[in-house]
């Protein structure tokens, strides 16, 4: 039988995550839910999947709308044996009492406090400590991309301690109010950026400090690691290592990927739902070893590298893998993952 999944919070990453567990054989969604009676909402009833309101006094707005609800947010939970909460960062409290109240386990998405589950996730630097738990929080699209590249880093070579510089989209496409920005603005501007702190909740131990700018484009995230090792590494087998691991991408500057749009292109290519790189593109000509310190660059879709962790979170939570290699590729082959 399949796991009952409700996705609390449509947006962004909720329809996403929807649309990926839709094709596990594993799991299925019982239900999404809304605030606001609009196309993301018209879309979801569209697409088949019962849509429940989070504001039970906005029931006539979405009767006039026409959308058909199948009820509240909390009939939903109820229903569920997990919900992935998607909602805007800082709504998770609130929520956590109600899936609390009804015994029913979830997953929070990283604009959530690592304090709020005590547990955070990532499905290569840390799958088992999830497994069986209550409720877990898959780190931001930032933190995703940097476990992923980094775990087999550390699991081969030793990292003494990481350097990054992390180059921020200004706003998601449709975010209209968050842009066009005209100039680049360190965000924070101060040392460290929270992302450091995020690392360490998956990566444990690290030795990590970044620092964090915002630039006007809404295609990817790009980051910039400098990586002192324990062990040297030669420059091929860092490159071999990455090329084995699934969710990471070697993508080369001298194929035309000379920037982010060049990847959100290639993405295109890939036909995907919604165009999306599940996978953390690296630049491959960027990959140097200099004096024991690796050195790279890579990008990060913001709106879908975490919505194949948030499937393997899901399998890890419901013990319906306790394996997190096998989870990964259960998830990758019904997404099409690299
Ligand atoms: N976008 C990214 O780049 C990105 C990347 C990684 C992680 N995240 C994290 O993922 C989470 C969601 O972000 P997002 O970008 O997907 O946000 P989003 O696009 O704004 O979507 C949020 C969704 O939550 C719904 N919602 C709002 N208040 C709610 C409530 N009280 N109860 C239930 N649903 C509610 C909204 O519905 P209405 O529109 O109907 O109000 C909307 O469907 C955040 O923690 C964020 O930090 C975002």
């Amino acid at each position: 039988m399949k796991a009952s999944i409700a996705v609390n919070g449509y947006g962004t990453i909720g329809k996403r995550v929807a649309d990926a567990v839709s094709a596990q054989d594993d799991m299925k969604i019982i239900g999404v839910s809304k605030t606001k009676p609009d196309y993301e909402a018209k879309m979801a009833v569209h697409k088949g999947y019962d849509l429940y309101i989070a504001i039970p006094e906005r029931e006539k707005l979405f009767d006039e709308a026409g959308i058909e609800i199948a009820g509240t947010t909390d009939d939903m939970i109820e229903k569920s044996d997990l919900v992935v909460d998607c909602t805007p960062g800082n709504v998770g409290p609130e929520n956590l009492e109600k899936y609390k109240a009804n015994g029913v386990k979830a997953t929070y998405q990283g604009g959530e406090k690592h304090d709020l589950t005590g547990l955070s996730f990532n499905s290569i630097a840390n799958y088992s400590d999830s497994v069986g738990m209550e409720y877990t929080r898959v780190v931001s699209c930032n933190t995703t991309g940097m476990a992923r590249s980094l775990t087999p880093i550390s699991k081969n070579w030793g990292i003494k301690k990481v350097r990054a510089v992390m180059v921020r989209r200004g706003g998601d496409p449709y975010q209209v109010n968050k842009g066009p920005i005209n100039g680049i603005v360190p965000n924070p501007p101060k040392v460290p950026s929270h992302h450091g702190p995020d690392l360490e909740t998956v990566l444990r131990g690290v030795d990590i400090t970044t620092l964090a700018l915002l630039v006007p484009t809404t295609l990817m995230h790009q980051h910039n690691l400098m990586v002192e090792l324990e062990n040297d590494a030669k420059i091929d087998d860092v490159i071999d290592v990455w090329e084995k691991r699934s969710r990471v991408l070697l993508l080369k500057a001298e194929d035309g990927l000379t920037s982010t749009a060049g990847f959100m292109e290639y993405a295109k290519e890939l036909g995907r739902n919604r165009n999306d790189l599940y996978e953390i593109p690296i630049w491959r000509e960027s990959v140097n070893v200099v004096d024991g310190e690796l050195f790279y660059m890579q990008a990060v879709h913001q709106e879908s590298d975490v919505v194949p962790e948030n499937v393997d979170a899901i399998r890890a939570l419901l013990e319906l893998e306790t394996d997190g290699e096998k989870s990964i590729a259960k998830t990758n082959k019904a997404m099409g993952i690299l």
